[in-house]
């Protein structure tokens, strides 16, 4: 198999909603955990605008956003950002060759919905939270119903929201 591995990691209600407007419609500490878990020490590719509300999430937070590297997709030619080992690439093939050069063993596509929609197909690996609720969104993730293999699947239940962790393969 080429390396790095592509994978996709989401947080997804029961219905593929993502998000509402900027934000995602649930906290989940657990899930949370689970997503620094998976992606410390390794790469992140993310949409402009999911980076910008990370951003914004640690400028409040006072915490240091963890070790790893984050590649930003934008179209946006004057984007810039001073945080190390970050990378603006132009395009979701930019983006997956740059994972190549930095990333060995696995890069994490983390959204949001454009970029989940462009990059579902090249993926091998899915790590979907499937949150057990009817919130509303307007932000879906894509069908992925070609992700037929279950690697890993375990129940858990938070403050608020029963999930389950759910690890696919094609
Ligand atoms: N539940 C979850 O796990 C999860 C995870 C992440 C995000 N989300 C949710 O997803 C929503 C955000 O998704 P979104 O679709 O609005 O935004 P997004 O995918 O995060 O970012 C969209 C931006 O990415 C850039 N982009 C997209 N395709 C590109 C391409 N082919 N080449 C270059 N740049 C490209 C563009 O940036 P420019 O405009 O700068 O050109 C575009 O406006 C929010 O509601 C967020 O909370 C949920």
């Amino acid at each position: 198999m080429n390396k790095p591995i592509i994978s996709i990691i989401c947080a997804l209600s029961d219905t593929r909603v993502i998000g509402i407007g900027d934000r995602i419609p649930w906290h989940i500490r657990e899930d949370l955990i689970r997503f620094k878990e998976k992606t410390l020490h390794h790469t992140i590719i993310m949409g402009r605008a999911t980076f910008d509300s990370l951003l914004k999430y640690y400028q409040k937070s006072g915490r240091p956003i963890p070790e790893r590297n984050h590649i930003i997709a934008t179209r946006d030619k004057n984007y810039s950002v001073a945080i190390p080992k970050t990378f603006i690439v132009s395009s979701i093939d930019k983006a997956l060759e740059k994972a190549k050069e930095i990333e060995l063993e696995e890069v994490f596509i983390s959204g949001g919905a454009s970029i989940f929609k462009q990059t579902i197909d090249r993926a091998q690996k899915l790590y979907l939270t499937i949150v057990h609720t009817d919130l509303p969104g307007d932000k879906y993730f894509p069908d992925y119903s070609q992700f037929k293999k279950i690697v890993n699947k375990v129940d858990g239940e938070s403050e608020n929201h029963h999930y389950t962790f759910l690890d696919l393969e094609r």
